[in-house]
């Protein structure tokens, strides 16, 4: 063999080790993007260890929890915190609880992760704000919480320090929850009911615990504090709209201003979910529809990060649980001779009742073509919640069910309605005749609606 050859072979080798080298670099980064991609779309943990089974059980929790929609701010790092919560009392930022120790929570003990979920205190002894759901995640076992604090620990660390809260004297001032907590915060484990199921003590775990389904769908005094005894009978919370349906288009909004949104009563109450079945409820929080209604605004995201994540044993007792509840309800209508409820009539014949049809039975799918497909606003528990600011909000900028029509258990997913806002043009006044007569037709009970009311969704 000559020098030259020797050389070539080895630049051959060379090469080849290159060429292999470049190969599992390339695999490595191949496989880093596409668990970045998952993890983007899942859960955006990228683990640096394996997973062992208490992590996997953590995440799982978190889904449970739904920990990352309120620790993801608009293409941040997923649980790198940031995300804006408004509140009537000011906009509240998500801290960064990903393992960095100068920004996040990488230095806290297990011991001070459990007291800020269960007590609503930090590791420096700071008061947390309730837009933070410590008020349900108290009631989380021991178990849980160490599962959830491995999973935790287990995320990439990100480098990030939120913004400053914006909240208005003397909101700004932590030490006042000390206060707060006295008057309406019940700390404590979740304690099983021994003369029920399994199944219905899972649901009422999640429910009450890492769901937090009470902090939008419970009323709450001037202060902010749930109120228990009305239990998810139906609530209100803050959200900007992104987009709105114009012409079965969906459309971003020029500015993305806060707007109320209510959300219904979830016992089986004839202004709640009485009119669903378990299975049906089970298929609204896979999917995000079913025969009845769809899914549209702030439960969106609750579906596409959390309950559709969830096994279908959690889902059934969820609905076994739902369905437990004493119903409900708050009997209010309209007064039989209310103006509006003449105008409202006519206004539904015009824009409504094509689709919705004038008994208010709605149009079921047609699988494929479905221009004229529609829920029944009949016993519908959206259109009948105590605050009719979702109603408004679908009958000014329309609703769709976001990317959630992927799967369809049987049921298809229900075509965009368009706004009226903009297409058709009604007016404040003829909108709450509109929404003072589909709220008390069709043997639905809500109050009336002024005009008032819709302009504050404007
Ligand atoms: C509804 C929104 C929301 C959800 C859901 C939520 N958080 Fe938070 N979390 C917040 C907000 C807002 C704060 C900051 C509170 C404050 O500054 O007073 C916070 C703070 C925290 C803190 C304290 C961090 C610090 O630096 O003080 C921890 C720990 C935490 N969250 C963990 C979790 C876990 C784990 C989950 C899921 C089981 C979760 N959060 C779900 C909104 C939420
Ligand atoms: C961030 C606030 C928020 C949380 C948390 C939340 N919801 Fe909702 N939910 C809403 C709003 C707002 C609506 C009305 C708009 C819509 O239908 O999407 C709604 C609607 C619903 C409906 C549909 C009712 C209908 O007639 O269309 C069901 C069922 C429901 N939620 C169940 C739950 C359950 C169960 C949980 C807890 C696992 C939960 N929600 C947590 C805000 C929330
Ligand atoms: C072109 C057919 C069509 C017309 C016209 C129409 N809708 Fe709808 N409506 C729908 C569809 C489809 C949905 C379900 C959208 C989704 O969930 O993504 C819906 C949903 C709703 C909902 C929410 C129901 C729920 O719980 O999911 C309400 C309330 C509603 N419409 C009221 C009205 C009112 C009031 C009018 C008249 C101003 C109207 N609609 C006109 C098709 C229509």
């Amino acid at each position: 063999m000559t020098i030259t050859a020797v050389k070539l072979n080895r630049a051959a080798g060379l090469g080849a080790g290159l060429v292999i080298a470049c190969l599992v670099i390339a695999g490595l980064v191949i496989a880093y993007l596409a668990n970045a991609a998952y993890a983007a779309i899942a859960d955006g943990a990228r683990a640096r260890i394996p997973d062992t089974p208490l992590v996997e059980r953590g995440r799982y929790l978190a889904v449970a929890g739904d920990c990352v929609s309120c620790h993801t701010r608009p293409n941040g790092l997923p649980f790198s915190g940031g995300r804006a919560l408004n509140t009537p009392f000011g906009v509240i930022y998500s801290a960064n609880i990903t393992p960095d120790a100068g920004t996040g929570i990488g230095n806290w003990s297990e011991a001070q992760f459990a007291r800020a979920l269960r007590e609503g205190i930090g590791a420096d002894g700071k008061h947390l704000y309730p837009a933070f759901p410590y008020t349900a995640y108290t009631k989380l076992t021991d178990s849980d919480v160490s599962a959830l604090y491995a999973y935790v620990r287990s995320l990439r660390p990100v480098r990030y320090t939120p913004p400053q809260n914006a909240m208005p004297f003397p909101f700004g001032i932590r030490s006042l929850m000390a206060a707060w907590n006295m008057m309406f915060f019940d700390e404590g484990r979740f304690v099983p009911d021994t003369t029920r199921s399994a199944e219905w003590n899972r649901g009422a775990y999640l429910i009450q615990g890492l769901g937090h389904c009470g902090s939008c769908h419970s009323p709450r005094n001037a202060l902010g504090g749930e109120s228990t005894a009305s239990a998810l009978t139906g609530g209100a919370y803050l959200d900007d709209i992104a987009d709105e349906v114009v012409e079965e288009k969906v459309t971003p909004m020029d500015e993305r201003t806060v707007r109320s949104w209510s959300s219904p009563n979830l016992t089986p109450a004839r202004n709640g979910l009485g009119a669903w079945s378990s299975e049906q409820i089970v298929a609204y929080l896979k999917t995000g529809h079913n025969e009845r209604a769809g899914a549209f605004g702030p439960m969106i995201e609750v579906i596409a990060n959390s309950t559709s994540r969830l096994s279908d044993p959690d889902l059934r007792a969820i609905a076994f649980y739902l369905k437990s509840l004493a119903p409900q309800t708050k009997v209010e209508s309209a007064d039989r001779f209310d103006a509006r409820l003449k105008a409202g009539a006519a206004v539904y014949t015009a824009r409504c009742g094509d689709c919705h049809q004038p008994t208010g039975l709605g149009t079921p799918v047609a699988h494929g073509s479905a221009s004229k497909s529609a829920p029944p606003l009949a016993g519908n528990a959206v259109l009948q919640a105590p605050n009719p600011a979702t109603l408004i909000n679908v009958i000014l900028y329309g609703a769709h069910g976001g990317g959630l029509a992927a799967e369809s258990n049987g049921t298809w997913p229900w075509p965009k309605m368009s706004g009226f806002e903009l297409s058709v043009g009604l007016d404040d006044e003829q909108i709450a005749a509109l929404c003072t007569y589909v709220r008390s037709s069709w043997g639905n009970q809500a109050g009336s609606v002024s005009a008032a009311d819709v302009a504050q969704q404007h």
